[in-house]
């Protein structure tokens, strides 16, 4: 039978390095807040319960986690006395009983569900703890992992290492398994009696030694442990999970031209045989069907980009823009909350919100649709097939139907029939021999105000 799993999760802490009015853990990375990564993190891992420890803006945080956990608790820690207190803030659920328990910091949003499995399977191999460590060449600050004939005998926090043990490069990344059975004597062994005064997590390896069990330190990939205290870290994490995503989307069929300089989101979904040409942002809720190509400098947000569809370069897809199969969206083009039809082509300096352009119409250079009239939005319908010349303004709501024509340069306020021709300008007026007469008095106004005389 599967193993039940407890997460505790803990986020109290103040995160005053961010220097910010938002929780540490609400800060993004892909676009997606630290605690809702470590929740996937868990849950992948078969944490079907989460018990969130918080201090302060409980809320908002709740609400980033709780899409991404299975059963989820929430626990206050009233005071910051250490990790271990902070972990019994949730003593209530830890005593439901659960064969595994996982304790994670909210801050450290890069972890796998395969790290966490490895320190669970740990536990189902009998080690009643199993701390997840990583090496690095700058351990000053890191508890050490102190091993003995392979098992764990120890971990020191920095402050209270011996300088022998500071020359330990095995580090706790801070997140364990603890065996269910065993955790709440443990933690309510923990003392305080070490450099900060503080009820450490880290004393049950020791603790549990001593009560003659076994406890056993798993190494992960350092970048997979880091913790973010800064915007410094924040950005690296940035940067590592960046890297990731964009590997395993180039493995999965996708081409990028300078990947280091493309950016995607932590639900992006881009099929194989895309093209992404350097500088192209993608913010959440973007998909991109095979085929297509999105050309430098474009920035896409909750859109859906058709099969073999072309975007930009320098082009704009927000909230909405849906385009179907190999439609264009060309240079300088903004899409807003529209359907886009099939090889329909919206390629220059155009501007299309809350609007349905059906397959193959054409919008010329300029097409702006004015859905706004300061309180509310309308919609514009253009027609399959319908022509739009260049500079034309459609003055929502209006309906263009099927092949329509519409004049350049048309204020189109009326709908338009399908099959019609729509002027919404003035008519040319042509005068003859006009042309000289305003050139020469164009050219003595020139001369008067070089020799600075008055005006008549
Ligand atoms: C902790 C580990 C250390 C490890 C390091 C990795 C302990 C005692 N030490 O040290 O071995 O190398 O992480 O980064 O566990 N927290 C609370 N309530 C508290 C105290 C902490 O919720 O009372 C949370 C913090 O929000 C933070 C995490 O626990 O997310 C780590 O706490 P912190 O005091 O920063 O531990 P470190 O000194 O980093």
């Amino acid at each position: 039978m599967a193993r039940s799993c407890l997460a505790v999760v803990l986020a109290a802490g103040e995160g005053t390095r961010m220097k910010s009015d938002l929780s540490k853990v609400l800060h993004p990375i892909g676009g997606l807040p630290m605690i809702s990564h470590v929740m996937k993190a868990v849950t992948g891992a078969g944490a079907g319960s989460v018990a969130l420890v918080l201090g302060r803006q409980a809320e908002a945080v709740e609400q980033a986690a709780a899409p991404f956990a299975g059963e989820m608790s929430t626990w206050v820690q009233e005071q910051r006395l250490g990790t271990a207190n902070a972990v019994l803030a949730a003593r209530q659920v830890i005593e439901q009983g659960f064969d595994d328990i996982l304790v994670i910091f909210g801050d450290t949003p890069l972890i796998s569900r395969e790290t966490l499995s490895r320190a669970r399977a740990g536990l189902a191999g009998g080690a009643d703890v199993a701390v997840i460590g990583f090496r690095t060449d700058n351990p000053h600050g890191y508890g050490r992992l102190i091993e003995r004939d392979g098992a764990l005998v120890a971990i020191r926090e920095h402050k209270d290492a011996t300088a022998e043990e500071q020359q330990i490069d095995f580090c706790n990344a801070g997140l364990m398994a603890i065996a269910g059975s065993k955790a709440l004597a443990l933690l309510d062994a923990v003392g305080n009696d070490n450099a900060k005064g503080e009820f450490y997590l880290t004393d049950i390896v020791e603790i549990a030694i001593r009560k003659g069990g076994r406890a056993i330190a798993i190494e992960a990939p350092w970048r997979e442990t880091i913790g973010i205290d800064t915007r410094v870290g924040l950005a690296e994490a940035e940067s590592l999970w960046q890297h990731e995503k964009r590997r395993e989307l180039m493995l999965s069929g996708v081409s990028m031209i300078a990947p280091e300089t493309v950016f995607v989101s932590h639900d992006t979904i881009i099929e194989p045989d895309v093209v992404l040409e350097p500088n192209v942002m993608i913010g959440p809720g973007v998909t991109i069907r095979s085929g297509a190509t999105i050309h430098a400098f474009s920035h896409l947000e909750g859109a859906t980009v058709g099969g073999n569809c072309s975007v930009g370069p320098f082009a704009r897809l927000r909230p909405g823009a849906d385009m179907r199969d190999r439609a264009k969206v060309g240079n300088f083009c903004e899409v807003k909350k529209a359907v886009v039809g099939e090889a329909a082509k919206i390629n220059h300096l155009t501007y299309v919100g809350d609007a349905v352009v059906g397959a193959g119409a054409n919008l010329g250079a300029g097409t702006i649709t004015c859905n706004y009239d300061g309180v509310n939005k309308h919609v514009t319908q253009i027609g399959a097939g319908a022509f739009v010349g260049s500079n034309s303004a459609f003055v929502a709501p209006v309906t263009i139907g099927d092949n329509a024509y519409i004049a350049s340069g048309s204020v189109v306020t009326m709908d338009v029939p399908a099959d019609a021709l729509a002027f919404g300008r003035s008519r040319q007026v042509n005068k003859e021999g006009r042309a000289p007469v305003i050139r020469a008095r164009n050219e003595a106004e020139k001369r008067r105000r070089q020799k600075g005389e008055p005006k008549d």
